[in-house]
């Protein structure tokens, strides 16, 4: 399927509810603008997270670091109360929590929502962010992890615009 070639970064987007932390790997997140700053999620409707992020106002996301793949395979395993158990992470100022060892943590409250077809965008206004680890990303294409290769690409360095 052509969607399957959209190579992305690895997330763990999450939110407490019910005391506990919830979280599932998701890699349709994108960020929108610089000013206010934002980012969107897309959020399966059969998802266990999409009323609780709904309900609590709140989701972070967790941009995985390269090495952290067996941490997304855990994550895609467990029922989403238990995917916290196993690795080490705390709580942001909305309270949603942040894995430890990400790359970055954002900490976003929902500013609005829209219904397309089987999934939800929710767009986050960013709050605050922590910039946790360097180094390379976790990618995902064609139904695989993968890593960045040579970077940047010689030559091939992206103009800011
Ligand atoms: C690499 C990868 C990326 C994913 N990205 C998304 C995503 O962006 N949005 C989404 O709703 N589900 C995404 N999923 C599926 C959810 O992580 C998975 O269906 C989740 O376990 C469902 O939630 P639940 O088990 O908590 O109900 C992705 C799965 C994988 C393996």
């Amino acid at each position: 399927m052509g969607m399957r070639q959209l190579a992305a970064a690895v997330n763990v987007i999450s939110v407490m509810a019910d005391g506990s932390p919830h979280g599932m790997l998701a890699t349709a997140v994108c960020s929108v603008c610089a000013a206010p700053p934002t980012l969107l999620i897309c959020v399966n409707q059969s998802a266990s997270m999409h009323r609780a992020i709904r309900e609590r106002g709140h989701f972070g996301v967790s941009v995985l670091a390269e090495h952290q793949f067996e941490t997304a395979h855990h994550f895609m395993s467990k029922v989403a109360s238990e995917r916290f158990t196993t690795c080490d992470w705390d709580t942001l100022a909305t309270g949603a929590p942040a894995l430890a060892g990400a790359l970055v943590n954002f900490d976003c409250e929902v500013e609005s929502e829209v219904n397309v077809g089987t999934h939800t965008i929710y767009f986050g206004r960013v709050v605050a962010l922590r910039r946790a680890e360097n180094g390379p990303p976790l990618l995902y294409h064609d139904g695989n992890y993968a890593a960045l290769g040579q970077t940047p690409l010689p030559g091939m360095a992206a103009k800011q615009c």
